[in-house]
Protein backbone atom coordinates (compact mmCIF):
# COMPACT_ATOMS: atom_id res chain seq x y z
CA UNK A 1 0.00 0.00 0.00
CA UNK A 2 1.44 3.21 -1.04
CA UNK A 3 -1.08 5.51 0.62
CA UNK A 4 -0.82 9.63 2.00
CA UNK A 5 -3.59 10.86 4.42
CA UNK A 6 -4.22 14.71 3.87
CA UNK A 7 -6.37 17.02 5.78
CA UNK A 8 -5.80 20.25 7.94
CA UNK A 9 -4.51 20.18 11.53
CA UNK A 10 -6.32 18.28 13.44
CA UNK A 11 -8.82 16.21 10.52
CA UNK A 12 -7.89 13.11 12.40
CA UNK A 13 -4.72 12.11 10.27
CA UNK A 14 -2.64 10.82 13.69
CA UNK A 15 -5.66 9.17 15.20
CA UNK A 16 -6.72 7.57 11.48
CA UNK A 17 -3.60 6.92 11.02
CA UNK A 18 -3.30 4.23 13.95
CA UNK A 19 -6.26 2.48 13.07
CA UNK A 20 -4.86 2.08 9.52
CA UNK A 21 -1.43 0.53 10.36
CA UNK A 22 -3.24 -2.09 12.58
CA UNK A 23 -5.41 -3.26 9.95
CA UNK A 24 -3.14 -3.11 7.21
CA UNK A 25 0.48 -3.58 8.62
CA UNK A 26 1.82 -0.27 7.02
CA UNK A 27 4.55 1.92 7.61
CA UNK A 28 3.09 5.06 9.68
CA UNK A 29 5.34 7.73 8.10
CA UNK A 30 4.47 11.40 10.45
CA UNK A 31 7.24 14.20 9.49
CA UNK A 32 5.33 15.93 12.54
CA UNK A 33 6.46 12.76 14.97
CA UNK A 34 10.00 12.62 13.00
CA UNK A 35 10.55 16.32 14.33
CA UNK A 36 9.13 15.89 17.61
CA UNK A 37 11.47 12.79 18.24
CA UNK A 38 13.89 15.04 16.89
CA UNK A 39 12.98 17.97 19.00
CA UNK A 40 12.88 15.68 22.41
CA UNK A 41 15.93 14.21 21.88
CA UNK A 42 17.79 17.61 20.95
CA UNK A 43 19.49 16.58 17.35
CA UNK A 44 20.30 19.25 15.30
CA UNK A 45 16.97 18.58 12.81
CA UNK A 46 15.22 19.21 15.97
CA UNK A 47 16.98 22.45 16.71
CA UNK A 48 15.99 23.22 13.33
CA UNK A 49 12.80 22.90 12.85
CA UNK A 50 11.73 23.53 16.32
CA UNK A 51 11.44 26.93 15.66
CA UNK A 52 9.32 26.76 12.56
CA UNK A 53 6.68 23.99 14.55
CA UNK A 54 6.54 26.22 17.55
CA UNK A 55 5.44 29.59 15.23
CA UNK A 56 3.24 27.07 13.40
CA UNK A 57 4.85 27.64 10.29
CA UNK A 58 6.49 24.92 7.63
CA UNK A 59 9.59 23.63 7.87
CA UNK A 60 11.70 24.30 4.90
CA UNK A 61 10.84 22.17 2.02
CA UNK A 62 14.31 20.46 1.23
CA UNK A 63 15.16 20.04 4.56
CA UNK A 64 11.25 17.45 4.93
CA UNK A 65 12.20 16.52 1.46
CA UNK A 66 15.26 14.62 2.46
CA UNK A 67 14.12 13.46 5.62
CA UNK A 68 10.92 12.13 4.06
CA UNK A 69 12.57 10.28 1.10
CA UNK A 70 15.69 9.13 3.55
CA UNK A 71 12.61 7.40 5.58
CA UNK A 72 11.22 5.68 2.50
CA UNK A 73 14.09 3.77 1.69
CA UNK A 74 14.59 1.92 4.42
CA UNK A 75 13.48 -1.93 3.84
CA UNK A 76 9.66 -1.91 5.63
CA UNK A 77 8.76 1.37 3.15
CA UNK A 78 10.52 -1.41 0.15
CA UNK A 79 8.57 -4.22 1.48
CA UNK A 80 5.52 -3.06 2.64
CA UNK A 81 4.96 0.56 1.10
CA UNK A 82 3.70 3.62 3.36
CA UNK A 83 1.09 5.45 5.08
CA UNK A 84 2.24 8.99 4.45
CA UNK A 85 0.58 11.62 7.41
CA UNK A 86 1.87 15.13 7.38
CA UNK A 87 4.04 14.66 3.99
CA UNK A 88 3.92 15.79 1.00
CA UNK A 89 2.20 19.75 2.53
CA UNK A 90 3.59 21.95 -0.09
CA UNK A 91 3.15 21.36 -4.14
CA UNK A 92 7.16 21.28 -4.03
CA UNK A 93 6.58 18.35 -1.87
CA UNK A 94 4.29 16.18 -3.92
CA UNK A 95 6.47 16.88 -6.76
CA UNK A 96 10.03 15.34 -5.48
CA UNK A 97 7.82 12.69 -4.31
CA UNK A 98 6.56 11.90 -7.66
CA UNK A 99 9.91 12.06 -8.91
CA UNK A 100 11.29 9.63 -5.99
CA UNK A 101 8.16 7.13 -6.81
CA UNK A 102 8.80 6.97 -10.73
CA UNK A 103 12.78 6.48 -9.88
CA UNK A 104 11.37 3.70 -8.41
CA UNK A 105 9.05 2.77 -10.13
CA UNK A 106 6.19 2.86 -7.95
CA UNK A 107 3.43 5.21 -8.22
CA UNK A 108 0.70 6.05 -5.29
CA UNK A 109 -2.63 4.09 -4.78
CA UNK A 110 -4.76 6.76 -2.78
CA UNK A 111 -4.97 10.08 -1.16
CA UNK A 112 -7.22 10.43 1.82
CA UNK A 113 -8.53 13.93 2.27
CA UNK A 114 -9.58 14.05 5.72
CA UNK A 115 -12.36 17.05 5.34
CA UNK A 116 -13.39 19.09 8.81
CA UNK A 117 -14.80 22.39 9.29
CA UNK A 118 -12.49 25.15 10.80
CA UNK A 119 -14.67 25.39 13.86
CA UNK A 120 -14.55 21.97 14.84
CA UNK A 121 -11.06 21.86 13.99
CA UNK A 122 -10.00 24.37 16.87
CA UNK A 123 -12.25 22.45 19.40
CA UNK A 124 -10.20 19.53 18.12
CA UNK A 125 -6.85 21.09 18.24
CA UNK A 126 -7.36 22.98 21.99
CA UNK A 127 -8.42 20.34 23.30
CA UNK A 128 -5.75 17.73 22.42
CA UNK A 129 -3.67 16.36 25.10
CA UNK A 130 -0.85 13.77 24.64
CA UNK A 131 0.64 11.39 26.38
CA UNK A 132 4.50 11.87 27.15
CA UNK A 133 6.05 8.70 27.36
CA UNK A 134 4.16 6.64 24.64
CA UNK A 135 2.45 9.67 22.56
CA UNK A 136 -1.03 8.68 22.66
CA UNK A 137 -3.78 10.79 21.86
CA UNK A 138 -6.88 12.14 23.62
CA UNK A 139 -8.83 14.77 23.45
CA UNK A 140 -10.33 16.56 26.87
CA UNK A 141 -14.51 16.36 25.52
CA UNK A 142 -14.53 13.77 22.58
CA UNK A 143 -11.75 11.28 23.72
CA UNK A 144 -11.40 11.50 27.10
CA UNK A 145 -8.74 9.32 29.23
CA UNK A 146 -10.17 7.08 32.31
CA UNK A 147 -8.20 9.36 34.63
CA UNK A 148 -8.30 12.89 33.95
CA UNK A 149 -4.03 13.94 32.85
CA UNK A 150 -3.12 9.68 32.70
CA UNK A 151 -2.43 7.99 29.78
CA UNK A 152 -5.13 4.78 29.56
CA UNK A 153 -2.45 3.11 28.02
CA UNK A 154 0.81 3.86 29.85
CA UNK A 155 0.03 5.54 32.88
CA UNK A 156 1.89 8.74 31.64
CA UNK A 157 1.30 11.93 32.00
CA UNK A 158 -0.55 13.78 29.51
CA UNK A 159 0.39 17.05 28.48
CA UNK A 160 -0.66 19.34 25.75
CA UNK A 161 1.32 19.95 22.34
CA UNK A 162 3.38 23.14 22.15
CA UNK A 163 1.47 24.11 18.99
CA UNK A 164 -1.93 23.47 20.25
CA UNK A 165 -2.63 26.81 21.93
CA UNK A 166 -5.13 28.96 20.48
CA UNK A 167 -2.67 31.91 18.10
CA UNK A 168 -0.36 29.13 17.06
CA UNK A 169 -3.20 26.55 15.68
CA UNK A 170 -5.23 29.36 14.39
CA UNK A 171 -1.75 30.08 12.10
CA UNK A 172 -1.42 26.31 11.26
CA UNK A 173 -4.81 26.36 9.63
CA UNK A 174 -3.64 29.24 7.74
CA UNK A 175 -0.85 28.04 6.51
CA UNK A 176 -2.91 24.97 5.03
CA UNK A 177 -5.25 26.80 3.78
CA UNK A 178 -2.50 28.94 1.72
CA UNK A 179 0.17 26.26 1.50
CA UNK A 180 -1.19 22.42 1.17
CA UNK A 181 -4.89 22.69 0.35
CA UNK A 182 -3.75 22.96 -3.63
CA UNK A 183 -2.81 19.48 -2.77
CA UNK A 184 -6.50 18.39 -2.89
CA UNK A 185 -6.81 19.72 -6.25
CA UNK A 186 -3.34 17.84 -7.45
CA UNK A 187 -3.72 14.53 -6.25
CA UNK A 188 -7.64 14.98 -7.73
CA UNK A 189 -6.30 15.45 -11.11
CA UNK A 190 -3.79 12.52 -10.62
CA UNK A 191 -7.10 10.50 -10.15
CA UNK A 192 -5.90 9.36 -6.83
CA UNK A 193 -7.98 11.58 -4.43
CA UNK A 194 -10.68 10.37 -2.01
CA UNK A 195 -12.42 12.69 -0.17
CA UNK A 196 -13.70 11.45 3.40
CA UNK A 197 -16.03 13.00 6.30
CA UNK A 198 -13.46 13.67 8.94
CA UNK A 199 -16.32 15.00 11.10
CA UNK A 200 -18.30 11.92 11.90
CA UNK A 201 -17.57 9.92 14.57
CA UNK A 202 -14.00 7.73 14.83
CA UNK A 203 -15.36 4.33 13.38
CA UNK A 204 -17.31 6.01 10.62
CA UNK A 205 -14.27 8.05 9.43
CA UNK A 206 -12.25 4.95 9.73
CA UNK A 207 -15.20 2.65 7.93
CA UNK A 208 -15.07 5.22 4.93
CA UNK A 209 -10.97 5.26 4.92
CA UNK A 210 -11.21 1.33 4.82
CA UNK A 211 -14.06 1.33 1.73
CA UNK A 212 -11.59 4.17 0.17
CA UNK A 213 -8.72 2.08 0.14
CA UNK A 214 -9.96 -1.15 -1.25
CA UNK A 215 -12.01 -0.08 -3.79
P1 LIG B 1 2.01 17.55 12.28
O1 LIG B 1 2.50 16.80 13.44
O2 LIG B 1 1.90 16.86 10.97
O3 LIG B 1 0.65 18.19 12.70
P2 LIG B 1 -0.66 18.59 11.89
O4 LIG B 1 -0.73 18.31 10.44
O5 LIG B 1 -0.88 19.98 12.28
O6 LIG B 1 -1.68 17.57 12.38
P3 LIG B 1 -2.02 17.25 13.83
O7 LIG B 1 -1.11 16.22 14.37
O8 LIG B 1 -2.19 18.50 14.62
O9 LIG B 1 -3.49 16.71 13.65
P4 LIG B 1 -4.05 15.33 13.14
O10 LIG B 1 -4.73 15.54 11.83
O11 LIG B 1 -3.05 14.23 13.22
O12 LIG B 1 -5.19 15.14 14.22
P5 LIG B 1 -5.32 14.12 15.46
O13 LIG B 1 -5.55 12.75 14.94
O14 LIG B 1 -4.25 14.30 16.46
O15 LIG B 1 2.91 18.82 12.02
C1 LIG B 1 3.34 19.67 13.07
C2 LIG B 1 4.33 20.70 12.52
O16 LIG B 1 5.49 20.04 11.99
C3 LIG B 1 3.83 21.58 11.36
O17 LIG B 1 3.12 22.69 11.83
C4 LIG B 1 5.16 21.96 10.68
O18 LIG B 1 5.81 22.99 11.38
C5 LIG B 1 5.99 20.69 10.82
N1 LIG B 1 5.86 19.78 9.67
C6 LIG B 1 5.42 18.49 9.70
N2 LIG B 1 5.40 17.97 8.46
C7 LIG B 1 5.84 18.94 7.62
C8 LIG B 1 6.02 19.01 6.21
N3 LIG B 1 5.72 17.98 5.40
N4 LIG B 1 6.49 20.18 5.68
C9 LIG B 1 6.78 21.23 6.46
N5 LIG B 1 6.64 21.22 7.81
C10 LIG B 1 6.15 20.10 8.38
O19 LIG B 1 -6.70 14.65 16.05
C11 LIG B 1 -6.81 15.92 16.68
C12 LIG B 1 -7.69 15.84 17.92
O20 LIG B 1 -9.03 15.52 17.54
C13 LIG B 1 -7.27 14.75 18.90
O21 LIG B 1 -7.44 15.23 20.20
C14 LIG B 1 -8.24 13.59 18.61
O22 LIG B 1 -8.45 12.83 19.76
C15 LIG B 1 -9.49 14.31 18.15
N6 LIG B 1 -10.23 13.58 17.11
C16 LIG B 1 -9.69 12.96 16.01
N7 LIG B 1 -10.67 12.42 15.26
C17 LIG B 1 -11.86 12.70 15.88
C18 LIG B 1 -13.23 12.41 15.58
N8 LIG B 1 -13.59 11.73 14.48
N9 LIG B 1 -14.17 12.86 16.42
C19 LIG B 1 -13.83 13.55 17.52
N10 LIG B 1 -12.56 13.87 17.87
C20 LIG B 1 -11.57 13.44 17.06
ZN1 LIG C 1 1.01 6.66 27.25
Amino acid sequence: MRTILLGPPGAGKGTQADRIVEKYDVPHISTGDIFRENIKNGTELGKKAQEYMNRGELVPDDLVVEIATDRLLKDDCREKGFLLDGFPRTVYQAEKLDEFLAAHGHRLDKVIDLEVGEAELMKRLTGRRVCKVCGASYHIVNIPPAREGVCDKCGGELIQRADDNEETAKNRIDVYNRETAPLVDYYEKAGVLARIDGAAPLEETFGSITAALEE
